[in-house]
């Protein structure tokens, strides 16, 4: 069997090393335009930084798995296909700042339709609007070539920074297919291929259109939690009680659960932004305007925890900003990763610039142009948290690496300008040790 995936990116790069790993009597073939990216997958400085992940990728690379731009071969010689290309949310025209761009599923569907000749099991992984597989369908259609495909969903729900670790031993493997009896043989071609490793219990499969929303719901829902956690963090602050400790006692209880309740400076991450949106359009569309309400709210908690944060340390320091140096600690949306799409970091260095502040970042993974090009040239990059902070009024850590935690504060405090402020926007630094040093220590969530 020959697998092809369109997309070598944060999804599609780990989950096809991880299907050659687990499979080696299948080939499979990571496609992409992007040559850089591809050149660099056959690096040994691979695209996506993931814990494992070279390893993993250098197990199976020129072996049975193969990172190529020679998009149409690999497809044609295919018996499934996954397209994984990025669905980012359409910024222009109907549906701007909601809906999906689906321009590159709908090039990778002509892609298909256009080189293949005998029967394919198409399968979307990518992150997409429900009804998505009705427009690949649509399409090849449009090619009378409706009859050679059966089109599969099958959702990744692996995080970024645990990627290789989820895919190793996912919570579920869903797809989705139709009931038609060859949507079913496909349906059982592709749990075949998890079944190698991922018990036959914890793969669902359900019908196309309860993927695609499945998907969109898991993500939906560990935002809200994210946002709820968020929102009562400043009531925390304003009362006087502290959001661990509120987090701890109510994850105790077994229907809440402990995970996803670290309060923070606001999620980030290619997903749970555009999922949301995704499906407050798909409620206006089907008129259901208090469920979007509903919805929308968690962006707009996630939009003020932000602005939140920024607020406090322009207050903390006499309300301006203006040639004071300020040192951003992480840069990346969350720790592991170095991908910065919708990075809480990213509004909250904007915003400071805004205040005439003289921003320095460091972040041990993300590249240098890639933060100025998000915020600005005038932004420094430093090399160490320690140079970052040396002559800086303040402190902010926007990510909660583990090195963070280690660091020589009491170094830190004496090469800063005093008073020293050091915001800590991922609750993971002891504030009473840094108080005791002689910091202004701030936390999320505390009084
Ligand atoms: C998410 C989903 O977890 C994953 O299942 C899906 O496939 C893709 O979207 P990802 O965006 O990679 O994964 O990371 P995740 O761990 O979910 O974190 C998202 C954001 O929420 C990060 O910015 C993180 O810092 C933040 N977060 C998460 C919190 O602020 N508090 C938490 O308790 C958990
Ligand atoms: C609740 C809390 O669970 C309990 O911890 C607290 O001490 C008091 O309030 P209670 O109101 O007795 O307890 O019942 P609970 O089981 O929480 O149900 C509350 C309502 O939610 C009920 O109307 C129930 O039918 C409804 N519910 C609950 C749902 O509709 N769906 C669910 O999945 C769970
Ligand atoms: P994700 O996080 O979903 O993996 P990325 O943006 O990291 O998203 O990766 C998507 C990849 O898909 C990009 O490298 C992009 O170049 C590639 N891509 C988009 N359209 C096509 C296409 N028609 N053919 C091949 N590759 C494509």
């Amino acid at each position: 069997m020959k697998i092809c995936c369109i997309g070598a990116g944060y999804v599609g790069g780990p989950t096809m090393a991880m299907i050659a790993q687990k499979c080696p009597d299948i080939e499979v073939a990571v496609v992409d335009l992007n040559e850089a990216r591809i050149a660099a997958w056959n690096s040994d400085a691979l695209p996506v930084y993931e814990p494992g992940l070279q390893e993993l990728v250098e197990q199976r690379r020129d072996k049975n798995l193969f990172f190529s731009t020679e998009v149409k071969k690999h497809i044609k010689a295919a018996d499934v296909i996954f397209i994984s290309v990025g669905t980012p949310t359409k910024s222009y025209g109907i549906g701007a700042g909601q809906a999906a761009e689906l321009g590159y599923v709908e090039g990778c569907a002509r892609m298909i339709a256009e080189v293949c000749e005998g029967p394919k099991i198409v399968i979307e992984k990518s992150t997409v609007p429900v009804r998505t597989a009705e427009l690949i369908k649509s399409v090849f259609e449009g090619y009378e070539k409706g009859h050679l495909f059966e089109i599969l969903s099958n959702p990744e729900f692996l995080a970024e920074g645990t990627a290789v670790s989820d895919l190793e031993n996912p919570d579920r493997v869903l797809i989705g297919g139709d009931s038609t009896e060859t949507g079913q043989k496909a349906v059982q071609t592709v749990v075949d291929i998890y079944n190698r490793w991922v018990p036959r219990e914890n793969i669902i499969t359900t019908n196309v259109w309860s993927s695609e929303l499945s998907k969109l719901v898991a993500n939906a829902f560990l935002a809200q939690r994210v946002s709820s956690i968020n929102a009562i963090s400043a009531v925390c602050e304003a009362s006087g009680a502290d959001v661990d400790e509120v987090a701890n006692a109510i994850g105790k209880d077994s229907r809440i659960g402990p995970k996803f309740l670290k309060s923070s400076v606001g999620f980030g991450g290619s997903c749970f932004q555009k999922d949301i949106l995704n499906l407050v359009y798909l409620c206006e569309h089907f008129g259901l305007r208090d469920v979007a309400e509903y919805w929308r709210q968690v962006i707009k908690i996630n939009d003020y925890q932000r602005k939140r944060f920024t607020q406090k340390v322009i207050h903390s320091l006499y309300n301006t900003l203006q040639g004071k140096r300020v040192a951003v600690l992480g840069f990346a949306f969350k720790k592991d990763t170095n991908d910065t799409r919708e990075s809480a970091a990213i509004y909250i260095c904007r915003d400071l610039l805004e205040e005439g502040a003289d921003i320095v970042v460091y972040d041990p993974q993300v590249p240098a142009e890639e933060i100025k090009a998000l915020t600005s040239d005038k932004v420094q990059i430093a090399s160490s948290a320690e140079e970052a902070c040396d002559g800086a009024h303040a402190a902010l850590v926007l990510t909660e690496w583990d090195a963070f935690k280690e660091l020589d504060y009491s170094a830190i405090y004496q090469s800063m300008v005093k008073p020293a402020h050091i915001f800590d926007g991922r609750n993971i630094l002891d504030l009473d040790a840094l108080e005791t040093i002689g910091f202004k220590a701030y936390g999320i969530g505390k009084a």
